[in-house]
């Protein structure tokens, strides 16, 4: 089956007009009647006015997945679900997602992480499903769970959180991603992907048993050394996908190896987009 992705919202807007964009991620992922809010951005305002703009029914949703716990993802639920009329979709989210997410920021730190509290989500009677194991949604549709780090490094640089009264590096494992099996192939949807690229690809092809055909999404190789964006151009391009749209976190030079390096897979996305693969 067929999968649809419409980016509604983005850090850049494509055709500039009537839609806003701003630092963050939201991607309505449909296969068939099965439809999936992935994030939310970061106020809610771009998600709601695009939507609109758009035709979108957010009003029409079976799930609500926040790929992690980072603003930029997180920040517009709150304002969703005021809007929302309906019965409210499914909300999944990994165990970590009230855990604070610290940044160094002038000597201080800085939360960076979901603006909003179990108790504020009770009050919307919304109870989250947190995960860490994979979670299948539906046929050939799963959500990554943990996402083992055995492949390549991680992108989760200068990022902390407190554990056991210390400072700790962050790993960020609430990293999930999206995995969708059209035919034998899988299209990978990444929130930041602070899992890292090939981590998140390989996990991928063996939780739904196929080869890379489409990655969408963020990359998060905006701070990367230039030596290490272009491993991660070779490796995509060694898994020879079909269709690559870098969204968000990606960062300029990324795009500039990928476009290079993908040839006519390489599509530049962004809000108001709408991806079809299958
Ligand atoms: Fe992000
Ligand atoms: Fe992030």
């Amino acid at each position: 089956m067929p999968v649809r992705i419409t980016v509604l919202v983005d850090n850049f807007v494509p055709r500039p007009g009537r839609l806003m964009g701003e630092y963050g991620l939201s991607l309505l992922v449909e296969r068939g009647d099965l439809r999936i809010l992935y994030d939310t951005g970061a106020t809610g305002e771009p998600l709601l006015r695009n939507a609109r703009e758009m035709g979108v029914d957010l009003d029409r949703l079976d799930y609500i997945v926040l790929s992690h716990r980072h603003a930029d993802h997180t920040g517009g639920l709150m304002r969703l679900l005021e809007a929302r009329r309906g019965n409210g979709p499914v909300l999944v989210a990994h165990h970590d997602l009230f855990e604070p997410a610290l940044v160094s920021d002038g000597g201080r730190w800085r939360d960076i992480g979901a603006p909003f509290t179990e108790g504020d989500l009770r009050n919307r009677g919304i109870r989250p499903l947190l995960i860490r194991e994979p979670l299948k949604l539906d046929e050939g549709v799963w959500i990554s769970g943990e996402v083992p780090r055995d492949r390549g490094p991680s992108h989760a640089e200068g990022m902390f959180r407190p554990r056991d009264g210390r400072m700790s590096a962050d790993d960020m494992m609430d990293d999930l991603a999206l995995y969708l099996k059209v035919g034998d192939e899988v299209v990978t949807v990444t929130g930041c992907g602070h899992a890292g690229v090939e981590n998140i690809v390989e996990h991928g092809e063996r939780l739904v048993g196929g080869r890379l055909g489409a990655l969408v999404g963020g990359l998060h190789l905006l701070h990367s050394e230039d030596r290490r964006i272009e491993e991660v151009a070779g490796y995509l391009s060694s898994k020879a996908p079909r269709l690559v749209a870098p969204l968000h976190c990606t960062g300029p030079r990324a795009h500039w190896q990928l476009s290079s390096r993908m040839g006519r897979a390489y599509r530049l996305s962004g809000a108001g987009s709408i991806i079809e693969y299958g």
